[in-house]
C-alpha cells in the first residue's frame, strides 16, 4: 500500500482494511496478511501499558513503538499516532512531534480532532508528510467529553462533526478515521468527502474499518464494546497454551531429548 492506494480504493469502493499494532512480533504476523494499513495507536497507553486513557503516553513511547512495528514490518503502511498535547505548545514542537514519528518509520500521523489543528495540519501536510485525521470520539479529549460516549448524536452535533470533516479534508488529509458516531452520520460524512473514511464503531457506510488487533483476536476479555466482533478467541486459546505449557514443566515432560543440546 502506498498513500496514493488510500484514495484509489475510495474511488472505486475498495474497503480499506486497518488494524493497530505495537510492537515487532505482530507486525511481522501482519505484513504476512493481506491487511492494507496498520496504525501505531496511542490507545497503547490502555492495552500495553494498562493506563485507564490515552493520555500519559509521550512522543518518545509512541516512536519507540513505531520503529518496533517498523522493525517487523519493513515493508507496509504504517500510520504513527501524534499523543496527548504532542502538537498543542506552538510549531515548533508539533512539527518535532512528527519529525520523531516519521523518522522512526511511520509513513504517515494521525492526529485528533479538528479545532485549534485545521492550520497545523496543513503545515505538517506542506511539509510532506501524510496526515490521518481523527473525529468523532476523539480520546485524547475524554475529559472533555465526560467518558467514553458516542459522539455526533443530534443535528447540531453531526453538522459540527461533518464541517469539521470538510475542513480536514481541506487542509490536506488524506483519510480520516470516525469513532463511535451514529452509522447515519458516519455515512453522511463519507459521502460528503472526496478523501476515505476509516470507521471504528461508526458502522458500515465508511470506506475502511480499523479495530485495535487484541480486540479482534478476543485478547481483550475485559473491553467489549458493542462495536468490536472477535475472530478468535485468543484469551481462551493462550490460557490453555500457557497451561499446558505450566503442565509439561510441572510434570517434567518438557523439555524432552529432542529439545536439549548433547
Ligand atoms: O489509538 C488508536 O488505536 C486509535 C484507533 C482506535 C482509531 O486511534
Amino acid at each position: 500500500m502506498i498513500i496514493q492506494d488510500f484514495q484509489e480504493k475510495k474511488n472505486n469502493r475498495v474497503p480499506i482494511s486497518m488494524v493497530t499494532c505495537y510492537d515487532s512480533w505482530s507486525a511481522a504476523l501482519i505484513a504476512q496478511t493481506e491487511i492494507d494499513c496498520v496504525l501505531v495507536g496511542d490507545s497503547l497507553a490502555m492495552v500495553v501499558y494498562g493506563h485507564d486513557s490515552t493520555i500519559p503516553v509521550s512522543v518518545g513511547t509512541m516512536a519507540a513503538h513505531t520503529a518496533a512495528v517498523r522493525r517487523g514490518m519493513p515493508e507496509g503502511f504504517i500510520i504513527g499516532d501524534l499523543p496527548f498535547l504532542s502538537c498543542r505548545k506552538g510549531l515548533e514542537q508539533a512539527m518535532d512531534s512528527v519529525g520523531s514519528i516519521m523518522s522512526a518509520g511511520a509513513n504517515a500521523v494521525k492526529l485528533e480532532g479538528a479545532a485549534g489543528n485545521v492550520e497545523l495540519v496543513a503545515h505538517i501536510v506542506e511539509s510532506g508528510v501524510p496526515v490521518m485525521g481523527h473525529l468523532g470520539l476523539t480520546p485524547q479529549s475524554v475529559h472533555q467529553l465526560g467518558g467514553f460516549k458516542v459522539q455526533g448524536r443530534g443535528q447540531g452535533a453531526a453538522e459540527t462533526l461533518r464541517n469539521q470533516a470538510l475542513e480536514l479534508e481541506g487542509a490536506g488529509c488524506f483519510a480520516l478515521v470516525l469513532e463511535a458516531i451514529p452509522a447515519k452520520v458516519a455515512a453522511e460524512v463519507s459521502r460528503a468527502l472526496t478523501i476515505p473514511t476509516i470507521g471504528i464503531g461508526a458502522g458500515p457506510d465508511v470506506d475502511g474499518q480499523v479495530l485495535v488487533l487484541q480486540d479482534l483476536l478476543g485478547v481483550n476479555t475485559s473491553f467489549r464494546p458493542k462495536f468490536v466482533r472477535t475472530w478468535m478467541d485468543g484469551s481462551t486459546l493462550i490460557r490453555e497454551a500457557l497451561d499446558a505449557y505450566h503442565r509439561d514443566v510441572t510434570s517434567g515432560q518438557f523439555p524432552n531429548g529432542r529439545e536439549s543440546y548433547r
